[in-house]
């Protein structure tokens, strides 16, 4: 027996045993996504997934160029640049919510088939934070920059400062300052909040982009797990890439994204790799009050999965057959 066929069919074996154990445990609604395990060799390619309804326009900006034989890096910017722009999403770039003290600050960050990556944190007045942590990658040596320092690196580059904070996200700033709320998670409740995107495209390579404006109304210079590599973002080129959305401390503390790649890495498919961080958060989180957390993943194959503590969480996916919005399984209801 090959080595590689040895390794295909140790690894259908122990998914189909984790599949078995997965629902003796009760740990993931079974009802949801399109995810299986994949079973022939055939990679499917290129595709792109993103999170959350938001990731369908993104998407298509995504497709334009793996459609055209272009690059994963340039296909997964180029998608999320579109929720960065959008007026009226509350969560992501332009008239995302701000902080406590009414200022919008945005995370970000990109990671490529080579391991390169850059991020920006707790960046304000610019409209498109994934193109600077695309230049933080490319142009320096550095991976994050973060606050004053990554405005100023941006205007450099010759990125235009912009007010980001429109009239409705202002006037709803204003309402919660009024408001007893002033402590809660406000994750989730449009069901969007981060774009995650990944991306594989014809050459067979991947890469991943995320970026939001973070939890509303944190405190300022509060910073997510959206532009920390292997928490909001990881991309191994060998293995698979994986994103998050949702409440970013949590995902922090499990390193989500590369905790999932990893998985992947032992063998788990994309779907089974997804639950089990969303068991792992459940597991190191005693209260679980209004923790939203969801994971995206995609295989170097183009096997994807997708997974939530809660109800709600869906992605959109982009093939040479379909642009799907897909409801991720989930663990628990609201
Ligand atoms: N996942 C977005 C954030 O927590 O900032």
């Amino acid at each position: 027996m090959s080595r590689r066929k040895f390794i295909k069919q140790s690894v259908l074996g122990v998914g189909g045993i984790m599949a078995i154990q997965s629902t003796a445990r009760c740990e993931i609604n079974s009802e949801q996504s399109d995810s299986k395990i994949i079973t022939d060799t055939k990679s499917m390619k290129p595709i792109v997934i993103s999170t959350w309804n938001h990731g369908m326009d993104a998407n298509k900006a995504a497709w334009e160029v793996l459609k055209a034989n272009g690059t994963a890096l340039d296909a997964v910017e180029k998608g999320v640049m579109v929720t960065e722009s959008d007026p009226n999403n509350r969560s992501v770039g332009l008239g995302g919510l701000p902080d406590r003290d009414g200022i919008v600050t945005l995370d970000a960050c990109v990671m490529n088939h080579e391991n390169e990556c850059g991020a920006v944190a707790c960046l304000t007045d610019i409209e498109h934070p994934i193109s600077v942590a695309r230049k933080v990658m490319e142009d320096t040596p550095h991976v994050m920059l973060v606050g004053k320092g990554a405005y100023d690196f941006a205007l450099e580059k010759g990125f235009p400062h912009k007010n980001l904070l429109t009239a409705e996200a202002k006037k709803a700033w204003q309402e919660w300052k009024e408001s007893e709320d002033q402590k809660k998670p406000e994750i989730n409740h449009e069901n969007h909040d981060t774009i995650g995107m990944l991306a594989l495209d014809a050459h067979g390579n991947l890469s991943g982009s995320c970026t939001t404006s973070g939890w509303a109304y944190k405190l300022h210079g509060r910073v997510g797990d959206s532009p920390i590599i292997g928490a909001g973002l990881f991309v191994d080129n060998e293995v698979g890439a994986a994103c998050a959305t949702g409440l970013g401390e949590a995902v922090v503390r499990i390193a989500g994204s590369h905790t999932i790649v990893e998985l992947m890495r032992a063998g788990k498919t994309p779907q089974e790799a997804c639950e089990e961080a969303v068991n792992r958060i459940i597991r190191k989180h005693k209260d679980l009050t209004g923790l939203q957390v969801g994971f995206l993943a995609l295989g170097k194959n183009g096997a994807v999965g997708a997974a939530s503590v809660y109800n709600g969480f869906n992605y959109a996916k982009t093939t040479n057959e379909n642009h799907q919005l897909i409801d991720a399984k989930f663990n628990r209801k609201w």
